[in-house]
């Protein structure tokens, strides 16, 4: 094992305010709560884990700005001034005229796709998240991934894996033919191909095609703010740009987004849907109405609203953006050091361990993520997150697939020694990983099947072939 080169952290711009003291199960302690979740680490009790990467997603920390937002709250039902407030600033942000608040990422999905989609429709996406995926299947329609080949590759350091495959598009737009496809959406970053940006250049091109079949483009903009950080270090021209300026050129290019606030928003619960068509605002907000709630308060108490809009702002501070992905890179490089193979580059919002190299010895039908993800937490208490073939059932696009365990990295939570705990830990289990044994399933739902499945220790491996 390589010693880790003593970088230091990067320098986090914030200090601390408040504190919350966090857990240090014992051994026995980790074994027990295992075996009570049954091996399902979504399972587990907060009171149970060291250092939680599971998600990035409403995990963050709000700074002082936010929390005082919070008290500018003006909790009428109808019209509250809070609701003025985000919309000016989602507007501003992304030029989209329609804007319609709703508690989290999916409620946004739920209202687009049962709005757009009917049964035996395709929606085609770079790739497709869990939640999106259910979402289109659960309206009837077929989901699509269209990422370009490399996505697929986790040694590529090709540095727009988000990227979609304009020839697969141009293709599935002659065979299927336009009418067939109510929407396209494009997720920037590709959280499930490993938090990989999408280049200005490849949306251009997919907005063209798009628009020439008159396709509507939705942008699934959960991390938008570190996609644009990702264009301004890599696409060529936009070095002298602002984020704020780089994301709203994505948002010219297309016709509306769903948002999860959760993430680069720096709330730890809110959403929106956007979108320019009046008519489908005018469904939109029928759907709204029924489901979430109110146009101005969306299924949120008004001071989230004030909270959000904030966080929108302070997500595209360059400095903050810098930390950010600074933080992340620095994990991968200390994992690195320690040998542990990871997918490349290293993405926005964590660290993704590949799989099949880390878990060589053992065969799919031993669900080698899953026993990592229970392995990872053996050793340090950390919790992260399969995101591969069990999260995402069988493999889809020809057969190209990922098998991937994610460490998410939470916005502003943990400092550079919590992460240095983590990849030393993750170090020790990588040193060990011959000794790891599989896992079964022992209950598996068919939706989502990764939020509430049951596991056991495999009594023994599958045979590999080949
Ligand atoms: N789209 C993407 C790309 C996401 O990553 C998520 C959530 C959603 C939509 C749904 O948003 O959770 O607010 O309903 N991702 C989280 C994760 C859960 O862990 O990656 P939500």
């Amino acid at each position: 094992m390589t010693p880790p080169d003593g970088t230091p952290p990067p320098f986090e711009p914030y200090r601390t305010k408040v504190i919350e003291r966090i857990p240090n199960p014992s051994p026995a302690e980790r074994e027990a709560a295992l075996q009570r979740a049954h091996f399902n680490l979504f399972q587990l009790r907060s009171d149970e884990i060291r250092v939680d990467l599971l998600t990035d997603s409403g995990t963050g920390a709000m700074s002082d700005r936010q929390w005082a937002a919070l008290m500018l709250g003006d909790e009428s039902y109808a019209g509250s001034r809070n609701y003025a407030h985000f919309e000016t600033v989602v507007r501003e942000l992304t030029g989209f005229p329609h804007i319609l608040p709703t508690h989290q990422g999916r409620a946004a999905e739920n209202l687009l796709f049962s709005t757009l989609c009917r049964p035996g429709c395709i929606v085609p996406n770079n790739m497709h998240f869990d939640t999106t995926q259910a979402h289109v299947l659960h309206s009837g329609g077929r989901p699509v991934n269209l990422a370009v080949p490399e996505a697929y590759d986790p040694e590529s350091e090709a540095p727009f894996k988000g990227d979609v495959d304009l020839s697969a598009l141009k293709t599935l737009l002659d065979v299927e033919g336009a009418e067939r496809i109510p929407l396209m959406m494009v997720t920037i970053t590709n959280n499930t191909g490993g938090g990989q940006p999408v280049s200005l250049a490849n949306l251009r091109e997919v907005s063209r095609l798009l628009r020439a079949e008159g396709v509507p483009l939705y942008l699934d903009m959960c991390r938008w703010a570190e996609n644009s950080y990702f264009v301004r270090e890599r696409e060529p021209g936009m070095q002298d740009r602002t984020i704020a300026q780089i994301g709203r050129e994505f948002f010219d290019l297309a016709d509306g987004a769903t948002m999860s606030a959760k993430k680069d928003g720096l709330v730890n619960i809110g959403g929106f849907v956007a979108t320019r068509d009046p008519a489908v605002a005018e469904r939109l907000n029928e759907a709204q109405i029924l489901f979430e709630g109110f146009t101005t308060y969306g299924g949120l108490a008004r001071r989230d609203l004030e909270a959000m809009a904030e966080g929108l702002v302070e997500a595209t501070d360059l400095e903050y953006l810098t930390h950010r992905i600074a933080q992340v890179r620095y994990l991968a490089d200390r994992l690195t050091a320690h040998g542990v193979p990871l997918l490349r580059p290293i993405g926005g919002h964590a660290v993704y361990l590949d799989v099949r190299r880390f878990m060589a010895h053992l065969a799919p039908e031993d669900l080698p993520g899953q026993a990592l993800v229970v392995e990872i937490y053996r050793e340090g208490a950390v919790r992260s997150v399969e995101v591969g073939s069990l999260m995402f059932g069988t493999s889809e696009g020809g057969g190209r697939s990922l098998e991937l365990v994610r460490l998410a990295v939470p916005r502003r939570v943990y400092s550079g020694a919590q992460l240095a705990y983590v990849a030393d830990a993750i170090g020790r289990v990588y040193a060990r990983r011959r000794e790891i044994r599989g896992m079964r399933y022992t209950h598996r739902p068919e939706r989502l099947p990764h939020f509430t499945a049951r596991f056991a220790p495999a009594l023994e491996a599958t045979p590999r072939t080949g």
